[in-house]
């Protein structure tokens, strides 16, 4: 396994790019199956969680081909309505083959997600808004298994204790498009993920209305074409870049930032004193006010509330801001499993409820920490830039499915981060880690 080193206390500067959404592209190589013909998806991030969905793609039949560094070729032509277990566990998006599936197919077999580490993760709404079409659906030996050969529009309401579910919306439209008569979609999730969703349906000859809204109306078509399709920038990874120059008091520009999908993070840095400005419409300039960050608070919610995927990394800046602030989590009320990892570099952090409240303004130092998902091993290795002396994170294949090159791109910008092998960690660290 591969740790991260990181030597804090190095001021980011330069220009950065934001690779293509992870959580966009993911429903897309789905949707590629709700046409016979091939699709072309390019600005893919390289990621092992693409790797995965296009494993998963294979095994299911789809001709796959990465055909240049950020393109991906899927010819879907023949596939089968089964998807494999042992590569749908590792990965919760696989879900989104749902939709697919049952739109083109009529029929499902899909392995039940199992937990995750940011909380329960129910999928009752996708499971509800099939059964409104008209699907039969019946969970065996931890399959779902999706009987819609009468698949038909309805009416659906997508909205759970949680607000909207956005996965869940995908494979509700990806349903609908093929599905005869008119569905409604209420409290549709409205994620720029979602609206990319439709822009690639809509190219492939889908008739959908409503796009970026909560109300989305769509007339079943009778057959899709393949089409070729650009993926949107990663809003969360331009976030976290923008939050790396916040915390190191340094001063980035961030391509494929687009201060559209950002608005609530964008207010919130705002008044903890980072200026974030629009320099085109894709890309962003970021810079911390002289007099040092202030304190911060922010509640996560759907979008365009402030995404609980910025949650952590938020937490590493917060760390950093003279006084009290306080991250309220409404998406995954126990989306904290960073917070024990950033008080053993010195932090100060207690959870209340779904609340972390965090007392910053005290140094943060270097220690050996452990990742336990995607946006926490972010959250950490943010914290290490800002650090004294060396932190190694463990634990980084987290990293690896949803940042593309992230220790290249902080290195661009001056950060002393490196990728080496566990057995290079300083023994003293290794034993207490294991
Ligand atoms: N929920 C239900 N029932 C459902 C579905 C969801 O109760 O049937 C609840 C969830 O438990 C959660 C809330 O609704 O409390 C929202 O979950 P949602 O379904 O929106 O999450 P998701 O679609 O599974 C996507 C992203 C996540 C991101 C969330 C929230 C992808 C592939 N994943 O997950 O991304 O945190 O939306 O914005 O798009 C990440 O990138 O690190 C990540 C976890």
């Amino acid at each position: 396994m591969e740790v991260f080193r990181i030597r804090g206390g190095r001021k980011l500067e330069g220009a950065v790019t934001a690779s293509g959404s992870k959580n966009a592209a993911l429903p897309l190589f789905a949707a590629s199956l709700l046409s016979s013909e091939e699709s072309i998806l390019e600005n893919v991030p390289d990621l092992s969680d693409i790797r995965f969905m296009a494993e998963i793609l294979l095994e299911m039949g789809a001709e796959v081909e990465k055909t240049g560094p950020t393109t991906w070729k899927i010819n879907p032509s023949q596939i089968v309505p089964c998807a494999p277990y042992e590569l749908v566990r590792k990965m919760r998006a696989s879900v989104c083959l749902l939709g697919p599936l049952v739109g083109r197919l009529g029929k499902a077999e899909i392995p039940m997600p199992g937990g995750c580490v940011i909380g329960n993760r129910p999928i009752d709404l996708h499971i509800r808004a099939m059964q409104r079409m008209g699907a039969e659906v019946e969970l065996k030996a931890g399959v779902v298994q999706v009987n819609a050969e009468n698949l038909r529009g309805n009416s659906i309401f997508m909205g759970g204790r949680h607000g909207s579910t956005v996965t869940g919306t995908a494979n509700a439209i990806m349903a609908a498009v093929l599905a005869p008569g008119k569905t409604t979609i209420d409290s549709a999730a409205c994620e720029p993920e979602i609206t990319d969703l439709c822009a690639m349906l809509r190219n492939m000859g889908a008739n959908i209305e409503g796009i970026g809204s909560h109300m989305i109306e769509i007339e079943g078509v009778e057959s899709l074409r393949g089409c070729r399709h650009r993926v949107i920038p990663d809003r969360i990874e331009a976030a976290t870049y923008a939050l790396a120059a916040a915390i190191t008091g340094g001063e980035v520009c961030v391509r494929g930032g687009r201060l559209d999908h950002l608005g609530a993070f964008v207010n919130v840095m705002n008044a903890c004193g980072v200026r974030i400005d629009a320099q085109s419409e894709n890309e962003i300039s970021v810079k911390t006010n002289e007099d040092g960050l202030r304190s911060l608070e922010a509640i996560t919610l759907p979008y365009p509330g402030f995404p609980t995927d910025l949650q952590a990394q938020t937490c590493a800046l917060a760390c950093k801001a003279k006084g009290l602030s306080i991250l309220t989590e409404r998406v995954y009320p126990s989306r904290f499993m960073h917070v024990p990892e950033l008080l053993r570099m010195g932090a100060e952090i207690s959870l209340e409820g779904a609340s972390s409240i965090i007392r910053g303004g005290t140094p943060l130092t270097g220690a050996p920490v452990m990742a336990s998902d995607l946006r926490a091993s972010a959250a950490l290795i943010l914290a290490g830039l800002a650090a004294e002396g060396e932190t190694w994170v463990q634990r980084i294949y987290h990293l690896d499915r949803g940042y593309d090159a992230f220790e290249k791109k902080l290195q661009g910008l001056g950060a002393e981060v490196e990728r080496l092998p566990e057995s290079e960690m300083p023994s003293a660290f290794g034993a207490q880690l294991s």
